[in-house]
């Protein structure tokens, strides 16, 4: 039997779709002789049909996605971005008979569901390996790789912007303004980083990895999320004091009967992995009774990762045509966990007041903090300058819930001798 030719169709063509055409094109040979696949482009859907696209035949281009429907192409790669409108894009388009691969982690973490069960009633397939960690493997090594293994947590570094944001302010000192600069003239961030500062972006992906491994619905909207905005270098001082480092974490916490999904600063001992995920670098750790812990890391952005990820699920598809559109793929819902409330949440937390430097005080705090029954593995007392009559009081808590936390802080933040409010990051 001769190679089978799958006809490519992109809706879009930037930093992204650029990359993918070209390398469609370039490594053709390859492709074919590696996986049997004869990949041919055979459509790019852009606005802009008039700007030059290097490497991309000017005759492939058009502006009007219904170009996307000819029978010639079995198989759309949607890189275009966006949310709605791409939305609609792709639903005519799987009900149009193409399976689909796409980048976009707004979509699917938005409208995954509703996507995936479109798919399943028309038999088409739906990769979206790129939406989460770009060139790092991670759903392929959920899905396939640990099919059948439980896991009982991953825990992810899925913001490239933030992560060297942090690292920055780690490594050269640099405030968070500074350290967004340098990510800005290196090209790791956008003019507008607030889906990267604010977490939404890791909320998107963490919402798209639950969803995949628990096979329930997991919108990134109702992940529990707090951003590094507030993040400072008196908090970079401190995690180093406790030796730890400072990342922004995804923490995905599947136990018999619950589902745990958050994303928030966390201080990360040294000595864990994760703790040396550097620079714009992603990662995802996954702990399993069965496998052990797991490490996964690469980069999680780029026209070149992202594209591998993408080509990952186009020969997926490939080796599968004619086989996916007689049985439904294995996406449906097997059960409900429940998506545990943010106040039952677990984990121990690192404190830090600005407090009257005056006998007594700390007793104040640490009775509080019992009486809400959490419990102390260190504390650290400093005075801020002999003059001043201030100090801080650091603590590090054991494991408490994250609504017993929460009173306590606010009792603790109205004694008289507390200046202030309260600083709290989470530990792993
Ligand atoms: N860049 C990364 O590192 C990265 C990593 C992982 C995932 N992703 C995801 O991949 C997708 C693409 O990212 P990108 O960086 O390649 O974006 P980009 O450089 O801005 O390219 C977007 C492309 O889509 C086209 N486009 C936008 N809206 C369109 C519409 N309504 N109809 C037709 N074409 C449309 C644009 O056409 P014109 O060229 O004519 O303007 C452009 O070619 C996004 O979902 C992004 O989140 C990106």
């Amino acid at each position: 039997m001769g190679p089978r030719t799958v006809g490519v169709g992109l809706l879009g063509c930037g930093t992204v779709g650029g990359t993918l055409a070209r390398t469609l094109q370039s490594d053709h040979e390859r492709l074919l002789r590696e996986t049997g696949l004869d990949f041919s482009l055979r459509r790019v859907v852009v606005r802009d049909a008039d700007k030059s696209r290097e490497g991309v035949p000017s005759t492939l281009l058009s502006t009007r996605w219904e170009d996307l429907l000819s029978p010639e192409i079995q198989v759309v790669v949607e890189v275009a971005g966006g949310a709605g409108p791409t939305f609609e894009i792709l639903k005519r388009l799987i009900v149009g008979g193409k399976h689909i691969v796409t980048a976009n982690k707004v979509v699917v973490s938005e409208h995954g569901d509703e996507l995936l069960d479109l798919a399943r009633r028309h038999r088409r397939w739906v990769g979206f390996e790129a939406s989460v960690g770009a060139g790092v493997p991670v759903l392929h090594l959920v899905r396939e790789a640990l099919a059948g293994t439980p896991v009982s947590r991953v825990v992810g570094i899925l913001n490239g912007t933030t992560n060297y944001i942090l690292t920055r302010m780690e490594e050269c000192s640099e405030t968070q303004e500074a350290a967004l600069r340098s990510a800005q003239r290196a090209g790791f961030a956008e003019a507008d980083p607030s889906m990267d500062l604010d977490g939404v972006d890791a909320a998107q992906k963490a919402a798209i990895l639950a969803t995949l491994l628990t096979r329930q619905v997991v919108h990134g909207r109702d992940v529990p999320t707090e951003g590094i905005r507030q993040v400072t270098a008196s908090d970079i001082a401190s995690a180093r004091r406790f030796q730890c480092s400072l990342r922004l974490l995804a923490l995905i916490t599947c136990e018999a009967s619950d589902l745990e999904v958050r994303v928030h600063p966390c201080l990360v001992p040294s000595r864990h992995p994760l703790a040396s995920v550097r620079d714009q670098q992603n990662a995802v750790w996954v702990e399993s009774p069965l496998s052990g812990p797991l490490l996964l890391s690469g980069l999680g952005a780029g026209g070149g990762p992202t594209t591998s990820a993408l080509l990952a699920d186009l020969v997926d598809i490939g080796w599968h045509l004619g086989v996916f559109e007689d049985a439904a793929p294995p996406w449906e819902s097997v059960g409900r966990l429940r998506l545990r409330p943010s106040g039952e949440s677990v984990r121990r937390n690192y404190l830090r007041f600005a407090v009257a430097d005056q006998a007594g005080v700390i007793g104040e705090v640490t009775t509080i903090l019992g009486s809400h029954g959490i419990s102390i593995e260190s504390v650290h007392a400093g005075v801020e300058d002999g003059s001043s009559g201030e100090g801080t009081l650091e603590i590090l808590t054991d494991d408490s819930r994250e609504r017993d936390m929460a009173d306590a802080v606010k009792a603790c933040e109205a004694l008289a001798q507390v200046l202030g409010p309260c600083r709290r990051i989470r530990c792993l």
